[in-house]
């Protein structure tokens, strides 16, 4: 199988004589269909540890701060992991800052919290905390941040989230950085409300924050956003405000088609192309990967449960769905799917689509693979990132287990649902 279809270190071929079989570092993924089931979440613990080490490299030059974007993969044994290897959290939710909260002690000191509609009672949460920024999103929500801190007594370091009014290549649901979308305020009020931040009692102006979008592939984006920050962070300083974070965001994309990247080196040019307009400034950059760091670290497996012909179009049925990786119907994503035991039968052209009574419930459509019989497995590449966090139980479908690997060693880190956890709360 050519690079296209691996994701080393995490998911390689061994070199078997006849057939070829994918493992997940030194354990074989027929392995663990046949232990667990399938649909199956497989993650490598060493592919992720990896990456973080590359990307703390990438910005070596620079002192940052990682916060792991939550959102990616919210599983505690992958926050546990993420910990270890010394990052912090940015977190959108109340729900998010509990699992960090479960991660250790001290971790929610280092959480970033974002998001357009944060609640009170979130605020409050946050606060108690101690967490490291609050990236306020309107006008509106500044008033609500410095009026719960006041009545709390607690102290808040926070940053304004600013639209800089860049584009960026990508899907449109996931582009952020422009007027037209819903977040963060227009780069040029920013100081207006700066000035109203020095105001409130409990508010210390710490940060000047932006996210211009996810899966960008184009660096120059990321580098056009932080010129315009910078410019920013210069007035802002004038103007005797303590600025002393810059949080860039999350957004580097990653090669869906091809496994051939060497990552090191695409992180390289990714800090440089954050990094450059900050040089002299003195700051602690923020950064919130979430993709980058998860995405190629995960598979989806799934079992070929039937073929059929409808006229001249081919269908590969296999028992996951658009409710357990929803990102191919919503985002038009083209995930890799490849055999989990290859052999040299020829190719075919077909859809590859699931369970799910909606047309819309597809993972492939008139793609070229590799013949498959009922019964065989395969594996759909780069799940790691947003596959189970948007999951759900359409049609009543139990979500799938999840499994770490690391080495030999293959552990249950979140067990498969049962129909009585789906049911459990109804009347
Ligand atoms: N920071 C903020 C404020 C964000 O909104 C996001 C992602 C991130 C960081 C992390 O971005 P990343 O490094 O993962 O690109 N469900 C979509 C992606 C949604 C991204 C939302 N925000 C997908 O499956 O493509």
């Amino acid at each position: 199988m050519s690079e296209l279809h691996q994701r080393p270190p995490g998911f390689l071929y061994n070199s078997g004589r006849k057939t070829r079989e994918l493992l997940c570092e030194r354990v074989p993924l027929a392995q663990l269909a046949k232990r667990f089931g399938t649909p199956l979440y497989v993650y490598s613990a060493g592919m992720v540890r990896e990456r973080v080490k590359a990307f703390q490299q990438a910005f070596a030059a620079q002192d940052h701060a990682i916060c792991y974007s939550v959102k990616a993969n919210s599983n505690l044994s992958i926050l546990k992991l993420l910990a270890s290897l010394g990052c912090g959290f940015d977190v959108v939710s109340g729900g998010e800052l509990q699992r960090v909260a479960r991660v250790g002690r001290s971790a929610t000191k280092t959480v970033v919290f974002s998001g357009v509609g944060k609640t009170v009672a979130e605020m409050e949460a946050a606060l108690k905390a101690g967490i490291l920024l609050f990236n306020l999103e309107s006008a509106s929500e500044l008033d609500s941040i410095a009026r719960t801190a006041g009545r709390l007594k607690k102290n808040a370091r926070v940053a304004m989230r600013v639209n800089p009014d860049v584009p960026a290549d990508t899907h449109p649901y996931i582009s952020t950085g422009l007027h037209k979308h819903k977040f963060g305020v227009p780069i040029g009020q920013a100081r207006e409300l700066y000035e109203k931040i020095a105001t409130a009692k409990y508010l210390q102006a710490a940060g000047v924050s932006v996210h211009i979008g996810s899966q960008i592939r184009d660096f120059s984006s990321f580098n056009a956003a932080m010129e315009r920050v910078a410019e920013l962070v210069r007035q802002l300083r004038q103007a005797g405000h303590d600025i002393r974070y810059v949080d860039a965001g999350g957004g580097m994309g990653i090669n869906y088609r091809d496994g051939s990247d060497d990552f090191a080196s695409l992180a390289a040019e990714y800090a440089a192309a954050v990094t450059g307009p900050l040089r002299g400034l003195g700051l602690q950059l923020l950064l919130e990967p979430g993709r980058a760091i998860v995405g190629p670290a995960g598979v989806l497996l799934t079992r070929v449960v039937y073929r059929k012909t409808n006229g001249d179009k081919k269908f590969v049925i296999v028992d996951a769905a658009m409710n357990d990786l929803i990102r191919p119907s919503l985002y038009q994503a083209q995930h890799q799917i490849v055999p989990v035991s290859s052999t040299s039968a020829g190719a075919e052209t077909v859809d590859v689509v699931g369970p799910i009574c909606e047309s819309g419930d597809f993972f492939a459509r008139d793609r070229q693979l590799p013949v498959t019989a009922e019964g065989d497995l395969l594996a759909i590449l780069d799940a790691g990132a947003y596959g189970m966090v948007l999951a759900s139980n359409y049609n009543t479908r139990p979500r799938p287990a999840e499994i770490l690997v690391s080495g030999k060693s293959a552990k249950v880190i979140r067990k498969r649902e049962t129909t009585t956890d789906l049911m459990r709360g109804e009347r």
